[in-house]
C-alpha cells in the first residue's frame, strides 16, 4: 500500500471503524511502517557498524519508544524529562545519547550522573563538564559543520547563525578546554537539520566531521544526526537511501583505516522512522460556503498538529467518508480561535459533515508538539501492529487540564 492512496484499511483494520470506535481527533500509528523503515536504514548502512538513534522528540508515545527497543534501535533525547520517559519504555542509559540544546547545567548534572553521555553544546558547557567531571566520564562534542540545508530555514540547524552545535571554526578553543581537564571525547555529533532531499549535504558534513576526528585520539562513534527527507506530497522527491547509505558507508569506512580504528556510525532519524507511520484522523464539523472560500472546519486544529501553521508543511488529506465523491476545492480549517489552516485551496472529494477525514505524515512531530490551547483536549493515540488495534493514550479529560493547576 503506498503512502498516499485512498485505501482506509491498515493491516486490515478500517480506519472509520476506528474514528468510531475511539473517537476524533484521533492519532493511529501503524507498526509495519516503522518496522519497514528500521529494515531499510539497516539494509542501506550494512557495510558499517551503524546504530540507529531513533530522535524520540518526533515521537514519545511508549508504545513507539517499546517497539524500538525491540527492534533493537536506541534513542535520542534531548532532555531528562525523554529519557524518563526512555526508562519507561525499558531502555537504559548505554542505549540513548543526550543532545540538550542550551538546557540547565543543573539538569545535565542530573542526566550524566545517570548514566547518559552527553553531547556537549557550547564551550561553557564543556569547560563545566570538565571541571566537573575531568576524565571520569566520557563526553561528546556536538559540532556545528557550517553547512546550510534543510526543507525550511526553521528546521535548519547547522548553518554558520544557527544556534545548535560547536562551531568548527572555534576548535582550538575546544581542544585547550579538553585538554586543560583531560576530557575523553568518544564521540563526535552533528545534526545538520530536517527534511534534507539530496546525498550531498550529508556528504559535505561528513568530510567536515572527519576532519575534525584527527584532534580526538579516543573516538568510538561518529553520530550523523538525521534529517533524511521522506515523502509528505505524492509527487515528493525524497532523500535516495541506497545512494546516500553507500556513499557515507564506503567514506565512513575509508576514514576508519585513515583513523586507524573502527568505529560506531549513528545516524538519529525521527521522521524517517516515524512519519509516515502515523495518521491524524479528524471529522468535519461544518462546511462553510463563503463567497470567497469554502471551508471544511474538523475536529482539530494547531493544538494537534502545528506544522502547517508552523512550517507552511504539506500533510496530505483524504476524505475516508467520500473517496468517489467529486472533486472540489476546500480550505480545510480547524476549531481554534487562531488561522489554522491544515491546507489552502486543497482539490478534496467532496466534503460533507461528519465525514472523517485523514492528514497523513502526522507521525513526527505531531501529538509530541501539541497542545491545549483553547483548552481543547490533546487527542487519543492507537498503535496498529500484528494486525491488532491498542488504545495507546486515552483522550484527555477536564482533570487533566486541571490536574497541575493550584490555588485558585
Ligand atoms: N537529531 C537532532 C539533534 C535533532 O535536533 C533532530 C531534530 C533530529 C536528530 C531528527 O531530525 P529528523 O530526522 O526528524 O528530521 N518539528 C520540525 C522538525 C524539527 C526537528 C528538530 N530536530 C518539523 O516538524 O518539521
Amino acid at each position: 500500500m503506498s503512502n498516499f492512496d485512498n485505501n482506509p484499511v491498515v493491516q486490515g483494520i478500517d480506519l472509520i471503524a476506528l474514528a468510531a470506535q475511539f473517537g476524533t481527533p484521533l492519532y493511529v500509528y501503524d507498526g509495519s511502517v516503522i518496522r519497514r523503515q528500521v529494515q531499510t536504514l539497516r539494509d542501506v548502512f550494512s557495510g558499517t557498524d551503524l546504530r540507529i538513534k531513533f530522535a524520540c522528540k518526533a515521537n514519545t508515545n511508549l508504545a513507539i519508544l517499546r517497539l524500538m527497543r525491540e527492534l533493537g534501535v536506541g534513542l535520542d533525547v534531548v532532555s531528562l524529562q525523554e529519557f524518563k520517559l526512555a526508562e519507561m519504555a525499558g531502555f537504559t542509559a548505554g542505549e540513548v545519547t543526550y543532545t540538550p540544546s542550551g538546557a540547565d547545567f543543573a539538569e545535565i548534572a542530573e542526566a550524566i550522573e545517570a548514566g547518559l553521555t552527553l553531547n556537549a553544546d557550547s564551550i561553557p558547557l564543556l569547560r563545566w563538564f570538565g571541571e566537573r567531571f575531568g576524565s571520569s566520564k566520557p563526553c561528546m562534542i556536538r559540532l556545528k559543520p557550517n553547512v546550510a540545508a534543510g526543507g525550511n530555514a526553521k528546521i535548519m540547524t547547522a548553518h554558520a547563525e544557527s544556534k545548535f552545535g560547536i562551531s568548527v571554526l572555534l576548535m582550538d578553543e575546544i581542544l585547550e578546554v579538553v585538554r586543560q581537564y583531560d576530557i575523553k571525547i568518544t564521540g563526535l555529533h552533528q545534526h545538520t537539520g530536517s527534511d534534507i532531499k539530496d546525498a550531498e549535504p550529508f556528504l559535505q558534513v561528513a568530510e567536515v566531521v572527519f576532519n575534525a576526528a584527527a584532534n580526538f585520539p579516543d573516538l568510538e562513534v561518529i553520530d550523523l544526526g538525521g534529517g533524511f527527507k521522506v515523502s509528505y506530497r505524492p509527487d515528493d522527491a525524497v532523500t535516495d537511501m541506497q545512494l546516500l547509505g553507500r556513499k557515507i558507508s564506503d567514506r565512513f569506512n575509508e576514514f576508519c583505516q585513515s583513523y586507524g580504528r573502527k568505529l560506531n556510525l549513528w545516524v538519529e532519524p525521527g521522521k524517517f522512522l516515524v512519519s509516515e507511520c502515523g495518521t491524524l484522523l479528524v471529522k468535519t464539523t461544518v462546511v462553510k460556503e463563503d463567497p470567497a472560500k469554502t471551508f471544511a472546519h474538523v475536529d482539530s486544529g494547531l493544538n494537534h498538529l502545528i506544522r502547517p501553521m508552523m512550517y507552511g508543511s504539506y500533510h496530505h488529506i483524504l476524505n475516508l467518508s467520500n473517496p468517489a465523491g467529486d472533486l472540489k476545492l476546500y480550505n480545510v480549517v480547524g476549531y481554534i480561535c487562531e488561522t489554522d489552516n491544515f491546507a489552502e485551496d486543497r482539490m478534496l472529494n467532496e466534503i460533507r459533515p461528519g465525514d472523517v477525514l485523514a492528514f497523513k505524515n502526522a507521525g513526527a512531530y505531531g501529538f509530541s508538539m501539541s497542545s491545549n490551547y483553547n483548552s481543547r483536549f490533546r487527542p487519543a493515540e492507537v498503535l496498529i501492529d500484528g494486525g491488532v488495534a491498542r488504545l495507546v493514550r486515552r483522550r484527555e479529560t477536564l482533570e487533566d487540564l486541571v490536574a497541575t493547576q493550584t490555588g485558585f
